[in-house]
Parts: structure tokens; sequence; C-alpha cells
């Protein structure tokens, strides 16, 4: 079976065992009650994942702009968690991304236009979020405000933002093969 089951997030970050390949693709972690920031820097850490779902935990903090540099994600799930301050707008560079759930947070500011494609539903439940496919965002606050005031928020908390998502939690972490690579690897076998 082309099926790589690599595990055990600790503190030293997300290890993945296979023969010839050491990436780690899937990360799936939802409904685990996990919480603290998801950490800054991300990209480095999972820098092939393709599906990302931390989706029903207490995850709180920003969504990190980093999440942008994860070039081969398809799917971004992060409903139902605690995330506050705006959605990147850079998440509009992730050209693969086809599956983007932010719903159930404590998210707010305008949808950035790169996302307003995904339906309302996968937006809902934030009670500061506006603009398209939500309602317009005349009569919100200003947001330039917010966000200064969340990126000191984000720079006082960032120095446990690693350890908090990982430490304490013994985690299975399942990887698949893309159907990129799996094709790729049929080539070479
Ligand atoms: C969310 O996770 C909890 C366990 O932490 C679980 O009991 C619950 O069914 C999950 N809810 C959804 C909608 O998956
Ligand atoms: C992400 O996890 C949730 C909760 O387990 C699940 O309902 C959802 O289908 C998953 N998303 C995808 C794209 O598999
Ligand atoms: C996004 O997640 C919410 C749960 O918080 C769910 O109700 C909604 O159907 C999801 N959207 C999609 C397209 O799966």
């Amino acid at each position: 079976m082309k099926f790589l089951l690599c595990l055990l997030l600790t503190s030293a970050g997300v290890e993945c065992w296979h023969p010839d390949e050491d990436r780690v693709m899937n990360l799936r972690l939802s409904n685990l009650g996990l919480q603290g920031p998801v950490p800054s820097d991300i990209a480095r850490q999972v820098p092939y994942l393709a599906y990302l779902n931390l989706s029903n935990n207490s995850f709180s903090g920003e969504i990190p702009v980093d999440i942008s540099a994860i070039t081969y994600l398809n799917v971004l799930n992060i409903q139902h968690n605690q995330l506050s301050g705006q959605i990147p707008g850079q998440l509009g560079v992730l050209a693969r991304l086809t599956v983007f759930n932010v719903s159930d947070n404590l998210l707010s500011g305008p949808i950035p236009w790169s996302l307003q494609k995904f339906p309302a539903s996968n937006f809902a439940g934030n009670q500061g979020l506006c603009g398209l496919p939500l309602d317009d965002c005349h009569g919100k606050r200003n947001w330039g405000m917010t966000t200064v005031l969340l990126h000191r928020i984000n720079i006082e908390s960032s120095i446990g933002a690693v350890v908090g998502f990982v430490a304490g939690f013994v985690v299975a972490v399942y990887c698949t093969v893309s159907p990129y690579l799996l094709h790729l690897s049929d080539f070479r076998a």
C-alpha cells in the first residue's frame, strides 16, 4: 500500500519515516482539544504539506501568514477554533487550495479578495468577518487599529508558539503521499 504511517509530534517537531521520503504530506489533527497558537514558522516545519486539518480544537492567536508558503497545500481546515485577527490576504497565493474552512472562530476584518470564491458557510460563525461572500463591511470598526494591536500581542506570545503547538501532546500523524508524488514513485520503481 502506498501509505505512510508516520508518527508522533514531539517537542522537536514532526517526525516522519519512510525509506526514501521524509516529507509530511498530511497533518490531521482535528478533534484533539489542542490549544495554543499555530506555529508562526509552520512552513519551515512542514513545507510539503498538502492537507492540514486542525479543525475542532482550541487553537488561538492569528492564522500565520507563513501558511501561504506551504506551496502544495490543497486543504486547509481550521474551522471551529478560537483563531482571531484577520485572514491573511497572502493565502491567495496558494494556487492549489481547494478546501478552505475558517468557520466558527473569532476572526474579524474583511475577507481577502482571493478567498471570496469559497462559500459563505466556510466563513460563518466569525462575528467580525465581513465582505463577500458575507455582508459588506460598512459600519464595521477600523481594522487598521486592530491589526496593530494584534501584531503586538503576537510578538509577545511568539516565543512559546512552537512549544505551545506540540508540547505535551502525543499525536499520531498520518502521512499519505499525495497522488502527484505517488505518480513519481511509480515511475521510479
Ligand atoms: C470535536 O471534538 C470533540 C473531542 O475533542 C468531539 O467530541 C466532537 O464530536 C467533535 N465535534 C465535531 C463536530 O467533530
Ligand atoms: C477535517 O476534520 C473534520 C473533523 O474531523 C472533518 O469533519 C473534515 O471532513 C476534515 N476535512 C477533510 C477535508 O477531510
Ligand atoms: C465548514 O465548517 C463548518 C463547521 O464549522 C460546516 O458547517 C461547513 O459545512 C463547512 N463547510 C464546508 C464546505 O464543508
